[in-house]
C-alpha cells in the first residue's frame, strides 16, 4: 500500500476554502494534517468540531488586498481559485512568491476540462490539444500553464461539472425551476466532489516520479443532462418538467447558461483510474445523486432537530 503523504506530519494550505476546497480540507484534517484555508469573509469558529479536525481560516481577498501571512513549513497546497473577470489568478499574483519560500512537496491546482474546447462529442484525454472556445476557458488555460511553469511541484486537475450535496438538481426540481432540455448529440461530463478529494489525495500520495502534471478527474458516465435530471426526479419521486428543444429555449437562456451548451466532449479518466489506480467512489451520477440526496436529507434532519 502507498504510504499516505497527507498525514499527521503534513501542513496543508487550501487557497479558496469553497465547495471543493473545504471538502478537501476536512479530508486532510481527518487524516491528521494541520490545515489552513482561505476565504473572503471572516468565518466564526465552529464550536461543535472535534479539536483534532479544526480548520484554521485565513482571510484572503485579492479585491480587498487582504493578503495573509502564510503559515510556515507548508508541505501541501491546493489552489481552487478561478481566474477573475479579467482573466488573472489572484493566487498567482499574490501568493506565488511567498509559496516559493516554503518546503512544498505538492501543489494541486483545480483547472477545468473547458481547456479542451469543443470536440463535438468525441473523447478527449490529457494528450488532446487544448483549444478552449470560451474566454473563461482561455484564461484558465493561461493560469494553468503559469502554475505548471512555476517551478513548484504542481499537478493540475482538470474538472468537468462538479456536483455533490447541495449541488444536484433536487432543489430546482422541487421549486419548478428545473429545465428539461434536448439538444441532439450533446453530452456533459461530471464528477462528485468526494471523488475530486479522493483523486487529489491519491495523486499526492504517489511517489514524485509517478505524478503526471495534468490529470482529468471525471466519472465514467458522460451523458445528456436530460438523463441526469430524469434520474434526480426518479429519486425524488416527482414529475419532470415539459421537454424543451434547445433551439426553442436558447433565446430565453442567459449568456452564462448558453455557454455551458457551447462545448460538447467526453472526458477520459483512463490516466487517473487505469494507470494511477484511483477507484471512483461514484462512477456515475446514479450512485452520486443517491448519496448526495442522503447527505442533504441527513443534514436537514440535524438542522430540524437542533432548531
Ligand atoms: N463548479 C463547477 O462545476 C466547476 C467545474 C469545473 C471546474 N471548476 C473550478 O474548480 C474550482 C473549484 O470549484 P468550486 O465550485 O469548489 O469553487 P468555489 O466553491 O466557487 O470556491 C472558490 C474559492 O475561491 C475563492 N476566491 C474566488 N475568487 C477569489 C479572490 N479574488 N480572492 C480570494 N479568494 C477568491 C472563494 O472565496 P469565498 O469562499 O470567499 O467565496 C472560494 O473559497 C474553481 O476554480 C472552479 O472554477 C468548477
Amino acid at each position: 500500500m502507498t504510504p499516505r503523504a497527507v498525514n499527521p506530519g503534513a501542513r496543508v494550505l487550501v487557497v479558496g476554502g469553497g465547495y471543493s476546497g473545504e471538502r478537501f480540507a476536512r479530508a486532510a484534517a481527518a487524516r491528521g494534517a494541520q490545515v489552513w484555508l482561505t476565504r473572503r469573509q471572516a468565518r466564526p469558529v465552529a464550536e461543535a468540531e472535534p479539536a483534532a479536525q479544526t480548520l484554521h481560516w485565513l482571510h484572503f481577498d485579492s479585491g480587498a488586498a487582504a493578503i495573509p501571512a502564510l503559515p510556515e513549513q507548508l508541505s501541501h497546497v491546493l489552489i481552487t481559485l478561478p481566474p477573475d473577470a479579467i482573466g488573472s489568478d489572484a493566487a498567482l499574483e499574490h501568493l506565488l512568491t511567498p509559496l516559493r519560500h516554503q518546503p512544498l512537496r505538492w501543489l494541486g491546482y483545480l483547472s477545468t476540462t473547458g481547456v479542451y474546447g469543443d470536440s463535438q462529442g468525441a473523447w478527449v484525454d490529457e494528450h488532446s490539444p487544448t483549444q478552449p472556445t470560451l474566454p473563461r476557458s482561455q484564461a484558465r488555460l493561461q493560469c494553468e500553464q503559469r502554475w505548471l511553469g512555476s517551478g513548484l511541484p504542481v499537478q493540475s486537475f482538470r474538472l468537468p461539472a462538479i456536483y455533490g450535496p447541495g449541488r444536484c438538481p433536487f432543489e430546482q426540481l422541487r421549486n419548478g425551476q428545473a429545465r428539461l432540455v434536448h439538444k441532439p448529440g450533446q453530452v456533459f461530463c461530471r464528477i462528485h466532489v468526494d471523488d475530486i478529494v479522493g483523486a487529489l489525495l491519491h495523486a499526492a500520495d504517489q511517489p514524485e516520479g509517478r505524478r503526471p502534471s495534468v490529470i482529468n478527474v471525471s466519472d465514467d458516465a458522460p451523458c445528456p443532462s436530460s438523463e441526469t435530471l430524469g434520474y434526480a426526479a426518479h429519486l425524488l419521486g416527482c414529475k419532470l418538467p415539459e421537454l424543451r428543444h434547445f433551439e426553442a429555449i436558447a433565446p430565453e437562456m442567459s449568456p452564462m447558461a448558453l455557454s455551458f451548451w457551447a462545448d460538447n466532449r467526453r472526458v477520459s479518466n483512463r490516466l487517473l483510474c487505469s494507470e494511477l489506480g484511483y477507484r471512483l467512489r461514484y462512477p456515475s451520477y446514479r450512485e452520486g445523486f443517491a448519496a448526495s440526496l442522503r447527505e442533504e436529507q441527513a443534514r436537514s434532519t440535524v438542522v430540524m432537530e437542533s432548531g
